[in-house]
């Protein structure tokens, strides 16, 4: 019994553990978890929009956290708790909270002095949190809405457009998504700005 889940390139599997996580027993089919997970994410956004956050309490471990439960927690029982398991993308388990803390000072200290654009910390802010994939899942979808968060709320522009696509189906958009990271793992930023930009 339970959920089958097909993996298609660049998602994350789950455990058996983290399968038993599901809150709603009646998902059967991966289209209907991502419908689920669509509609609690769309709920964490409406929160997000009348959200008032200075800077620092944004740029959190709590923060961090306190998103990616109100994105997943009518779906995960593990929503916002920090992934014990081994990953195929992401650091350790066990230096999640180091790494994370490294990334938030770093971030903090290029907010202060404007060391990027807007766009390019947006950016590096959610490529390195999601190369860290602090959860069990979801990373990539709470990692694209924290770089809008930057945006919105630390400089009162407009979120990221990503493509204009659902970007958890296989298609050309999701490739052009993930080469994009790709070239970001290698340090090289601009096609994962333009990509969020289109
Ligand atoms: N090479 C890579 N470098 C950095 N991030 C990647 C890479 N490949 C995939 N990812 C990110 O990891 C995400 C998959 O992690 P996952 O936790 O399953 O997130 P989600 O369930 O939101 O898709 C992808 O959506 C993508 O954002
Ligand atoms: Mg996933």
């Amino acid at each position: 019994m339970g959920l089958e889940i097909k993996y298609i390139e660049g998602q994350t599997p789950l455990s058996e553990e983290e399968m038993e996580g599901l809150m709603i027993s009646s998902i059967t089919t991966r289209g209907e978890l991502n419908e689920f997970e669509q509609y609690n994410i769309e709920k964490a956004i409406e929160w997000t929009l009348g959200l008032k956050i200075t800077p620092k309490q944004l740029l959190s471990e709590k923060f961090i956290k306190d998103l990616h439960k109100k994105m997943y927690k009518d779906v995960w029982k593990w929503a916002g708790v920090f992934r014990d398991s081994e990953k195929n993308i992401g650091v350790k388990s066990y230096k999640i909270v180091v790494e994370l803390k490294n990334l938030l000072d770093d971030a903090v200290y290029w907010f202060q002095n404007n060391t990027f654009s807007n766009e390019e910390f947006a950016i590096r802010f959610k490529h390195r949190l999601v190369s860290i994939h602090c959860f069990p899942n979801g990373n990539g979808r709470h990692s694209r809405l924290f770089a809008d968060l930057i945006m919105q709320k630390l400089y009162d522009r407009s979120y990221f457009t990503w493509g204009k696509e659902n970007l958890n189906k296989a298609n050309e958009t999701r490739k052009n998504y993930i080469k994009a990271l790709q070239e970001a793992d290698n340090n090289y930023f601009k096609p994962l700005i333009d990509f969020a930009k289109s």
